[in-house]
């Protein structure tokens, strides 16, 4: 049976029935792998920077590094519903700013995008909903805000700030979010928030009670340099990778690739 197209009401229709399965994809193999493999939405996450470009944060992805990828993800023709990051200060500027931006998005092929902030990015995300572009928010640890942080932390420890995180959600659901993304906070946190909200809770080092868990792609695959310690690794493709590379260097040298069933006199 062919699998069904997974739009925003899908993702609505399912808190509280079926859990949200997530995953990253920033080109065309990798995104036609996890769409096969059964992903509900595919984020194309400007964790790109880190994980593909090498960047130390997200901060130096740019909206056409955005617009590249974003396209080759959509070229795979997903099921899954294609979830596009709005870079660092395409949106903080305001919501004409960031009306522009999403535009672009959209038109490479997203299907809803994702700026991160809670009540401050009010304007933004009503403005973009109004406007018809689907929000996902983002709330919790907010890489865009590193320098301002000091670092990649655990948020939401004290209840001054898990009551914040609380009125962010409830903020963004107002402004019209249809789904939230939970980063690096006390499972307890985003247990509150989960059932303090009507729309999808979607958790990365969140712990176990959210409506759906996303996770980086290269973390997930052993592919990461420095992945989080909240993020399971299901696969060694870098030690496939060194092998396979090694084993064809070898060939070479030796003489023993091409063999005769590559190669016509
Ligand atoms: O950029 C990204 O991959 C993300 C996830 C960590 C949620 O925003």
């Amino acid at each position: 049976m062919e699998r069904r197209k997974i739009t925003v009401q899908t993702f609505l229709n399912m808190k509280g029935r079926e859990k949200i399965a997530m995953l990253t994809a920033y080109d065309y193999p990798s995104a036609l792998l996890v769409d096969a493999a059964g992903v509900d939405g595919i984020l194309v996450g400007d964790s790109l920077g880190m994980v593909v470009l090498g960047y130390e944060n997200t901060l130096k992805v740019t909206l056409a590094d955005m617009l590249i990828h974003v396209a080759a993800v959509a070229r795979a023709r997903p099921k899954a519903l294609l979830v596009a990051d709005m870079p660092f200060m395409t949106y903080e500027t305001g919501p004409r700013d960031a009306l522009r931006a999403a535009a672009k998005l959209v038109r490479a092929g997203a299907e809803a995008v994702k700026p991160e902030g809670g009540q401050e990015i009010f304007d933004v995300v009503e403005r973009l909903v109004k406007a018809g572009i689907p929000v996902m928010g983002h709330i919790g640890l907010n890489p865009q805000r590193v320098l301002a942080l000091g670092g990649f932390k655990l948020v939401g420890k004290t209840e001054e700030q898990a009551k914040k995180i609380e009125e962010d959600a409830r903020a963004l659901q107002e402004a019209g979010a249809f789904a939230l993304v939970i980063e690096s906070v006390p499972a307890g946190v985003a247990k509150r928030v989960t059932e303090s909200v009507k729309i999808p809770t979607i958790c990365i080092g969140g712990g176990p009670h959210c409506d759906g868990q996303i996770l980086v792609l290269h973390d997930v695959l052993g592919l990461s340099q420095r992945p989080p310690s909240f993020a399971k690794r299901y696969a060694d493709i870098a030690s496939a990778i060194r092998d396979a590379v090694g084993r064809y260097v070898d060939e070479v040298k030796r003489g023993v690739f091409p063999s005769p069933e590559y190669y016509k006199e």
